[in-house]
């Protein structure tokens, strides 16, 4: 991209009626790379006061219930796009990660997982680091992009 000398990694929001009209979007404008997805827009009402729980009203949406959202979207954008594109959205284990990687990311972010347990991302590592072995891979990069079509 020429207006930096550094890669570009451009985060899509979820909060579109086609996310494929995004990717092509910014790989067009000359994003190096994508990750996605950024949080659902969410509401929580507090039914004793009636009042929404949020300052804000509304606010981000992230952990699991988001994974099965993000997962199809990053599916959709590995297959518009040429550009690597980083899964996130409700990773809490190695095999949350699986899921993206095999659905095509080339690496993946953990977010919210880290409230819940700060050792998140090693038992993450460490998980795929054994699932590779106990396949008999010698790193995920074979196991990148590999879902198979129904
Ligand atoms: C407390 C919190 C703060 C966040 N701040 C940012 C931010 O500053 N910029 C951003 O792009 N995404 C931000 N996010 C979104 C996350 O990077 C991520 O896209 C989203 O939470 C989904 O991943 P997760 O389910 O693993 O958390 C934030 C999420 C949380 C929970």
């Amino acid at each position: 991209m020429e207006q930096s000398d550094r890669p570009v990694i451009v985060k899509l929001s979820p909060n579109v009626t086609d996310i494929r009209v995004m990717a092509r979007a910014v790989e067009k404008a000359g994003a190096d790379g994508i990750s996605l997805i950024n949080t659902l827009t969410g509401m929580a009402i507090d039914i004793e006061i009636r009042l929404p729980r949020l300052g804000n009203i509304s606010g981000g949406l992230s952990g699991p219930a988001i994974r099965p959202v993000a997962l199809h979207m990053v599916y959709q954008v590995v297959k518009t796009v040429n550009i690597p594109v980083i899964g996130i959205g409700g990773i809490m284990d190695y095999q949350d990660a699986l899921e993206f990687l095999i659905a095509g990311a080339k690496a993946v972010q953990v977010g919210t997982a880290n409230f819940v347990n700060p050792r998140a991302n090693l038992d993450i590592i460490e998980g795929l680091r054994t699932f590779c072995q106990e396949q008999g891979m010698s790193g995920i990069d074979e196991i990148i992009g590999t879902v198979r079509s129904r």
